[in-house]
């Protein structure tokens, strides 16, 4: 293990200057590698996008699990290897599982998961089905699910970690609301993972908990990177700046990863998509050059000239 902040040659190696993207898919390029980001502390690096596997796995009962293997694939085919699920039933976690567990994949994702149930019990309970369901003796990472029941849960994934069942432990938060309490909850704790809300349009991660998770060492996982979408629906029909092609960049998606994946605070971005063609464009925002400081502040206040009351 490695401890400590993650050093100038690691932040350079993750925004190498390809120059290469332009509109080819990423898989074309990925034979570099999609750039990573180590764990602080650690000597384990990770791809810097990942599958927000959420929708396409809550999808399965009515589309069957098709989708989620294709855009499982395609993360995989530029170079990602992380996949966030959250456990929703039986029969949906299992063919997940099922999915995860292909030969080729099984040993080439992190996968992490989620604690969303009350009560020490119910909880270990919870954990049990997911490795069983998803056919594994350990879980990369186990999250709390939006700081519920934060104290109880916080002790079962300790328990969980102590006895190897699971390699990391982290929280989740989604809203701004609940950075007051996990502000009170670092203060006394240190998660390995943090996952937090942040895009070019929800930027008060940036000030107040990006920073503070940097200089704890703690891994970040982004989520929002598209408010879910709502950053589409925003935006319609407006062109990105011609500009933005300066940094490789032609779509909103690009536009907003392109603002977030500077960051050195950050390990890991999520996009959640049932579209394949939607995680190759994301994948390619990992790829070729990123913004520069000036080029950032340009990009926020375009995005706040372009929301309602901006
Ligand atoms: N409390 C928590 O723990 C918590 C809360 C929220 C999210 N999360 C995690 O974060 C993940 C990401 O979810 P999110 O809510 O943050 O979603 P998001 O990635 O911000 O947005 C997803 C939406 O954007 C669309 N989209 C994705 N790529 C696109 C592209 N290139 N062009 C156009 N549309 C695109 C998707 O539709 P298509 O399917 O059509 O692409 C989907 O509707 C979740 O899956 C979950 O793993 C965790």
């Amino acid at each position: 293990m490695n401890k400590g902040k993650p050093t100038r040659r690691d932040v350079l190696a993750a925004i190498p200057a390809l120059g290469l993207s332009g509109l080819l898919p990423a898989a074309t390029f990925a034979q570099n590698g999609m750039p990573m980001r180590r764990i602080p502390g650690t000597d384990e690096s990770l791809p810097i996008i990942g599958l927000g596997s959420s929708k396409p796995v809550a999808q399965i009962a009515e589309r069957g699990p098709g989708p989620l293997e294709n855009v499982l694939r395609a993360l995989v085919a530029n170079g990602g290897r992380v996949v966030d699920t959250w456990p929703r039933n039986p029969s949906n976690d299992a063919a997940f599982g099922k999915v995860i567990s292909q030969p080729d994949l099984r040993d080439r994702l992190f996968v992490a998961s989620k604690i969303d149930r009350t009560g020490r019990d119910e909880g270990i309970r919870q954990f049990r089905d997911t490795l069983r369901l998803y056919n594994r003796d350990t879980i990369d990472l186990l999250q709390v699910i939006s700081l519920t029941d934060l104290d109880t849960q916080w002790a079962n994934l300790k328990d969980f970690r102590e006895q190897g069942a699971v390699r990391y432990i982290g929280v989740t938060v989604s809203t701004r609301r609940l950075y007051e309490p996990l502000e009170r909850f670092l203060d006394k704790e240190k998660p390995d993972f943090v996952q937090v809300n942040y895009s070019i349009s929800e930027r008060e991660a940036e000030k107040r908990m990006l920073p503070l998770l940097q200089e704890r060492g703690i891994a970040v996982i982004i989520n929002r990177p598209f408010m879910n979408g709502a950053l589409f629906a925003q935006l319609g029909d407006t062109p990105v700046p011609e500009w933005a092609t300066e940094f490789e960049c032609r779509t909103w998606a690009e536009f907003s990863l392109k603002y977030i994946l500077p960051h050195p605070a950050i390990t890991c971005v999520l996009t959640e998509t049932s579209n394949p063609d939607h995680m190759h464009e994301n994948s390619r925002a990992a790829f070729g050059r990123m913004p520069d400081a000036t080029e950032r502040r340009r990009m926020a206040e375009v995005m706040d000239a372009l929301q309602p009351g901006g």
